[in-house]
């Protein structure tokens, strides 16, 4: 969380800064700043809200000067205030920070006992303060004063520092939290993430953790590796594409990323199902197919998002290939001592930053059990798609607006792909009636099928007035399916902010039922298949008859064959059921979409949530 970008060269700073953190915004958007070392001294500029309320704030203010660091922020020390937000300095030091310093508060009062007088709540400043006092000291440079307080600080974080006086290189500290360099031949840029660079940078280089890096306007720079105390060589990355950034036509970045879908499907699907002699078959990463052979067991981790994909893919992996799955939430697991078997076990790490904290840490403690690491991640270059021994890219493209939609749909579509391509041949028969040949070329069309899906929005946009002033929505699901309703009261909830629930339909009676009154909406996905079908059928009349105003969605055949018990259809083109829930995600993206428009709610920076979550 935190988005940090700093740039020293020959051109104006300013601009590029403030672009960078327009692309870094995903990480935090409660308030931003910019800091660029001018002839006179460095100008800081501060604004709650994100870089466009910081933009109006600097106005016509030049902000001269060809170094400088910027930060937007997700506030975890301090309210979201011009105060706490960063840069923070101390003395002729600023600095921009991502993660947590775990110990500040102690910190902070030995500092205050020696008379250190703290402009801000945040953890950041103890930092800034601790540095600048090992810097008047004197003898050190700006690296060594860094350097001499690190091993003071607790926690996984980074940060940016600079020296109002330009001469002194600009240092940066990676401990836990992301941190890219950027070249180019006007100079050098770090950032959070690649996508704050401009499209001149050609080439990359990511920090590791515990590298310190120092640099200079000339684009001169050196990391040094904290724990061996050598310099470390640096791998560059050529920069093949600069990703789009921009919401074209559309209102929203999360509505151009529904709409996004049946593309990114095509390509998912174009690059892993192949046509040879023998018919269809899938083709993975030899590292991906080499760890998953030698898997009797699959440990699923994720957050949010990424972990109802993972409950997804327990159904389908273990129902289909009859792999055992085990899913938790990756801040449960790595807290809960699980017991790991390096013989059996291998951990699948679903995350689409890569950066998630808990579902790092998830990864890190199966590796030290010696137990083999696969991810599924979006991100490449991420942490995790670095540490993890096997990595399956959800090639989904960038993804700006905080409610997950193209990524999760390429999660559930990887999973069910993993167990189709697991399953032996007899038992995916039996499971689903088609042959491996039939449900791949089922599979490759099912972009097309998504394309139909999509035309649902307008029905939805009907929909969304009425569910705008509802107190609550309830999701009801079986099966597979149960997933998919935690998944859609989850973007309901977070981006309307109305309470809605996911639950089981067989669970409806021992509980939720007694939230159903005259007019509560309930969302019900009812699956294709058959032993689930008439059971579902029977939870949505329970729900009826306490009056609930009941939208179904299921396939066009399956609303045939079923007595009318909903009041609203939301028919789906017809699939195996082991397609449906990629459908059916669709639906519920535009549900949540819709409603959140329709009461107004700033759909892509959801309050108080962050895309990327790199503190625990
Ligand atoms: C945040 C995001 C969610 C995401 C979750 C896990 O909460 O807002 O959209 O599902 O983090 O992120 P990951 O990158 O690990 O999938």
């Amino acid at each position: 969380m935190c988005g940090i970008v700093g740039y020293t060269g020959n051109k104006p700073a300013l601009p590029f800064l403030l672009d960078g953190l327009e692309k870094l915004e995903y990480r935090g958007y409660d308030s931003a700043g910019v800091a660029v070392l001018g002839a006179t001294g460095p100008a800081v500029v501060r604004s709650v809200g994100a870089t466009k309320e910081l933009r109006e704030r600097i106005g016509h203010r030049p902000l001269k000067g060809t170094t400088g660091l910027g930060h937007t922020r997700w506030a975890t020390h301090g309210i979201p205030s011009e105060r706490n937000a960063h840069p923070h300095s101390a003395g002729p030091l600023l600095i921009v920070h991502n993660g947590i310093v775990e110990n500040s508060r102690i910190l902070k009062e030995e500092l205050e006992a020696q008379g250190e007088t703290f402009s801000s709540d945040t953890d950041t400043e103890t930092i800034v303060r601790l540095v600048n006092r090992a810097l008047e000291t004197g003898g050190l440079s700006l690296s060594d004063a860094v350097r001499s307080v690190l091993h003071r600080l607790e926690g996984s974080y980074s940060f940016l520092i600079l020296h109002s006086d330009p001469a002194h290189p600009l240092v940066a500290v990676h401990r836990g939290a992301p941190l890219v360099i950027g070249l180019c031949d006007h100079g050098l840029f770090v950032a959070s993430d690649v996508t704050a660079f401009p499209a001149e940078v050609v080439s990359t280089v990511f920090l590791e953790p515990d590298d310190l890096l120092t640099a200079d306007s000339s684009g001169t720079y050196e990391i040094l590796c904290l724990s061996s105390g050598r310099k470390r060589e640096a791998c560059r990355i050529g920069r093949s594409r600069t990703e789009e950034h921009g919401k074209g036509d559309y209102p929203h970045y999360m509505v151009k990323e529904i709409c996004e879908q049946p593309r990114v499907l095509a390509e998912l699907l174009a690059g892993k199902i192949a046509s040879g002699p023998g018919g269809l078959s899938v083709h993975l990463p030899p590292k991906v197919t080499k760890v998953l052979s030698g898997a009797r067991r699959l440990r699923i981790v994720g957050c949010g998002t990424s972990y109802h994909a993972g409950l997804l893919g327990k159904y389908r992996i273990e129902g289909l290939a009859g792999l055992p799955v085990e899913v938790e939430i990756a801040s449960e697991f790595r807290y809960r001592d699980p017991l790991m078997d390096p013989e059996s076990d291998l951990l699948v790490a679903l995350t689409q930053s890569g950066e998630t904290a808990d579902t790092l840490a998830a990864v890190r403690m199966a590796r030290e059990a010696g137990v083999p690491t696969l991810a599924l991640v979006n991100v490449p270059g991420s942490t995790i798609a670095r540490e993890a021994d096997a990595v399956l890219f959800l090639e989904a493209g960038p993804e700006f607006g905080v409610a997950a939609t193209k990524t999760f749909l390429s999660q559930i579509a990887l999973l069910t792909l993993m167990a189709i391509h697991l399953a032996p041949e007899e038992r995916l028969r039996e499971k689903t009636g088609h042959s491996y040949q039939d449900l791949l070329s089922e599979f490759l069309g099912l972009p097309s099928l998504l394309d139909k899906s999509l035309s649902l929005a307008s029905s939805i946009m009907g929909m969304a007035g009425e569910l705008a002033s509802a107190p609550i929505v309830l999701f009801l699901g079986r099966g597979a399916d149960f997933p998919l309703a935690l998944e859609g009261a989850l973007k309901f909830k977070e981006i309307t902010y109305i309470h809605a629930e996911g639950y089981p339909g067989g669970e409806l009676k021992h509980g939720p039922l007694a939230l159903v009154e005259k007019g509560t909406p309930v969302i019900s996905l009812i699956s294709p298949d058959p032993r689930l079908l008439p059971k579902m059928v029977s939870n949505m009349q329970e729900t009826l008859a306490r009056g609930a105003r009941l939208t179904g969605i299921s396939s066009e055949s399956a609303f045939s064959e079923m007595a009318p018990v909903v009041s609203t259809e939301l028919s789906l083109p017809d699939c195996s059921a082991v397609f449906f829930p990629i459908l059916s995600s669709v639906p519920l993206q535009l549900l949540a979409y819709h409603t959140a428009c329709a009461r107004g709610q700033n759909v892509d920076r959801p309050r108080n949530l962050a895309k990327s979550v790199t503190v625990e």
